[in-house]
């Protein structure tokens, strides 16, 4: 036996919880808000009798649902990431629970597009009504996203960042040789 493996070696169990409130702006048709939003947290008990760090997706359309989500799940996860509008967003934060928190955590994908998506197709759908077949956007590719430090024994968010790094891209690269 090595020397590093007679040493215990620290575990940390991740654990992910993921809200859907698509289509259900601030709960009005009682998905999203009140009873909806409290049936998450017997699904989050169960994570959390697993897992010592927790982070939420908040998959939504509305701000105000995942802004509200964020303020709901503070102290009871270390993060809260919205997603779903694909733009990253520069609120990021420690909540008051120690909930690190983004209304957005943004897109990896072509920013030289809408959403990801050719340009031109998405106008003539939206502009002309024409029912195109989207196609990824390929130029200006970027990575958004979200980094948290976590304190591991009480999970609390320490620091959040929200990355949006270029990437460089080639399309069509004929193989070597
Ligand atoms: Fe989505």
């Amino acid at each position: 036996m090595s020397p590093s493996e007679s040493r215990p070696q620290p575990q940390l169990l991740l654990g992910a919880l993921r809200v859907l409130f698509l289509g259900d702006v601030c709960g009005s048709r009682g998905g999203g808000g009140g009873a909806g939003t409290r049936r998450v947290l017997p699904a989050l008990d169960g994570i959390r009798r697993e897992a010592q760090i927790v982070f939420g997706d908040m998959h939504a359309k509305a701000t105000a649902e995942k802004q509200a989500m964020g303020w709901f799940l503070d102290g009871r996860v270390s993060g809260v990431f919205g997603s779903h509008t694909h733009v990253q967003t520069a609120d990021e934060a420690i909540l008051d629970g120690g909930t690190a928190y983004i209304n957005d955590s943004g897109m990896c994908g072509s920013f030289d597009s809408v959403l990801g998506m050719n340009k031109d197709q998405s106008l003539r759908r939206m502009i002309e009504m024409v029912p195109v077949r989207l196609r990824p956007a390929a130029d200006d590719v970027r990575i958004n996203g979200v980094w948290v430090d976590v304190e591991p024994a009480s999970g609390r968010a320490l620091a959040i960042g929200r990355p949006a790094q270029s990437v460089a891209f080639v399309r069509n690269q004929a193989p070597a040789g």
